[in-house]
């Protein structure tokens, strides 16, 4: 194989790279370690470590689908491109950049150059809509309308696709990290007890569900005790995230609504007749289909292994790019 082809899933929360012939090699949290002097040491899992030793601070190259911070995004891509390509390279790789449907005109250019920067020979951005949609393995090349509800950690990405384009999309800031924080707000304020994210997210996943669950579960978490200013303990129960969850998960069925409300009448009896398709790691919350389906009036089915179809999908793209070529920004 001559010079390799990566593509780059963008998360805000999690970073993930498919390699070609390898399959996704790579996924680790978004963050970059920086010591006093600003210098970039490592990035993902071996970040976080570092900062728990406490010699570094933690910097977050994207969020909310945006560049939040373009330096430390270049030793990103430096650092992903020598793991996954090794600093000896006699070719360098092409590399498709999975960003936020949102994210605005200098901040994909911003991308493509450190991408660039890093080694790519070309590279090439889709948006997360369209990444998840091949992903999941709809046709997105045909005629029809697909819906795909695309829940990230910071970002709702919701878009109807036909013929490899956007028909119509809203993308929200508004992921599964706010129902983590709107958690910890609530604990706080019911119990006094303030949970560091980490556990609260842990909560989330062990007895979190959209929809009335069929046992009540109970989870015992440490927290801070406000009040006391000492360790406390507090449990959680299925009951009161679900209450949470669903008006939460509210806000992506609007934005479902309004997407449709923009979708030509001829996509839009497919659409309706076929529902959506779930991806990106926030649907894995327990109920997320069986409550958009009941909100929306949609049928709804979640993509097997959500929180990777965008990375498959910006993989599958790159050795499709005669058919895709029009929905990329690209450089060489
Ligand atoms: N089992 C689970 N139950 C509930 N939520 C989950 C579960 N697994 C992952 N999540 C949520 O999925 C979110 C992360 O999804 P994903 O990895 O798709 O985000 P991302 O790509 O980094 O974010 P974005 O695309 O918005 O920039 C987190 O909010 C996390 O809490
Ligand atoms: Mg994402």
């Amino acid at each position: 194989m001559l010079g390799k082809k990566l593509a780059i899933d963008l998360g805000s929360s999690a970073l993930r790279v498919h390699v070609r012939g390898e399959g996704i090699s790579l996924a680790e949290p978004s963050l970059v370690a920086a010591d006093a002097d600003g210098r970039f040491l490592s990035f993902g899992i071996e970040a976080l470590h570092r900062a728990q030793r406490g010699d570094v601070v933690l910097r977050r190259p994207i969020a909310d689908g945006q560049v939040a911070d373009a330096a430390a995004l270049d030793a990103l891509f430096a650092l992903i491109v020598n793991r996954v390509a090794g600093r000896q390279r006699i070719f360098k790789p092409d590399v498709m950049v999975v960003v936020a449907s949102s994210m605005n005109g200098p901040d994909r250019r911003a991308v493509m150059e450190v991408a660039t920067h890093a080694g790519a020979r070309t590279t090439y951005l889709i948006d997360a809509p369209l990444a998840a949609a091949i992903g999941a393995g709809l046709p997105v090349s045909g005629p029809d309308g697909h819906l795909v509800v695309h829940l990230g950690g910071s970002t709702s990405d919701i878009a109807v696709i036909s013929r490899e384009g956007a028909i119509a999309s809203q993308c929200l800031v508004h992921g599964g990290g706010h129902l983590t924080a709107r958690l910890q707000e609530h604990v706080e304020r019911r119990s006094g007890v303030l949970l560091d994210e980490s556990t609260a997210e842990e909560a989330k996943r062990e007895v979190g569900s959209a929809v009335a669950p069929h046992e009540e579960r109970v989870i015992t978490l440490s927290g801070l005790d406000r009040r006391r200013a000492e360790p406390g303990e507090v449990t959680v129960s299925s009951t009161e995230v679900c209450v949470l969850a669903r008006e939460h998960l509210r806000v992506a069925a609007t934005a479902v609504d309004a997407v449709l409300a923009d979708t030509p009448a001829a996509l839009l009896a497919d659409v309706r007749e076929r529902g959506g398709m779930l991806t990106g790691g926030a649907t894995r919350l327990r109920g997320t289909d069986r409550l958009l389906a009941a909100v929306t009036g949609l049928p709804m089915q979640t993509a097997s292994d959500p929180e990777n179809c965008a990375t498959r999908g910006g993989a599958a793209a790159i050795e499709n790019l005669d058919v895709l070529r029009r929905n990329f920004l690209y450089i060489r």
